[in-house]
């Protein structure tokens, strides 16, 4: 059985602000990218590692790779769920229906090797797959919807966790799932919602908290301070 892994990088980062897409800004001594696929590429189990960018990317195959021989390219799509979708055609004709494929933002260079391996385990023999997540740690509010933010209800949050990524599924589930939610036109945010759809119940992995989403300027110095931080 083989692991694939895809790195959906063909967003501009729109929440981020800025010329340059999110991945490509300064972290530490390399960008954003190449420390997320530096670290996910010594991973020995993944076969091969498929990053979608956008049609007019001309930054992603210039920048150096620790692992350049694991990397393959290929063309995003406007949503996120497109270009998953991409890098699954990409591998179509090579993978086996019950592979695992992995789906990793590029924009979480803080996640842990551990957590990763720890997942493996936890999914071995399972027939879905399941995701990286935490579960809530503060109180959560519902607010109204007439913008003045007024509290409507304390929701409880013993079952809330927070979706992370990685998330891991079986090759034919995840391919099917997107597929389906994209001929729906159900913006799907991330591969569970899409599998969830087809009524599967992924599993929940817990994952350490400092798998950061890079998403607004002042997460760069923040992601740069916990990868200092980390041992495992
Ligand atoms: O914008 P956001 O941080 O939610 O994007 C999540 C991930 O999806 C990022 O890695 C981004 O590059 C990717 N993405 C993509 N194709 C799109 C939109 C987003 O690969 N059309």
């Amino acid at each position: 059985m083989n692991y694939w892994l895809i790195v959906p990088a063909a967003g501009k980062g729109k929440r981020f602000g800025g010329q340059l897409p999110k991945q490509y800004l300064r972290l530490g001594q390399s960008t954003v990218m190449q420390t997320t696929l530096d670290r996910l590429s010594t991973l020995a189990a993944i076969k091969q590692i498929i990053v979608p960018i956008h049609p007019e990317d001309d930054i992603a195959k210039k920048l150096t790779y620790q692992y350049p021989q694991k990397i393959r390219f290929v063309t995003g799509g406007a949503e996120r769920a497109d270009s998953v979708l991409a890098g699954l055609e990409a591998i179509k004709t090579e993978a086996q229906p019950d592979d695992w494929v992995l789906v990793h933002d590029v924009a979480r260079p803080c996640v842990r090797l551990t957590d990763i391996q720890n997942m493996f385990t936890q999914l071995f023999d399972d027939e879905v797959g399941g995701i990286l997540a935490a579960p809530v740690r503060d109180t959560i509010k519902q607010a109204s919807d007439d913008g003045q933010n007024h509290i409507i209800a304390t929701v409880p949050r013993q079952q809330l966790w927070q979706a992370f990524t990685p998330q891991m599924f079986r090759f034919d589930i995840i391919y099917q799932a997107l597929s389906h939610a994209l001929a729906q036109q159900n913006m799907v945010t991330d591969e569970a919602s899409a599998v969830e759809l087809l009524g599967f119940k992924p599993r929940l992995i817990n994952g350490a908290l400092d798998n950061l989403k890079i998403t607004y300027p002042e997460d760069l110095l923040l992601a740069e301070f916990l990868i200092r931080q980390q041992t495992t």
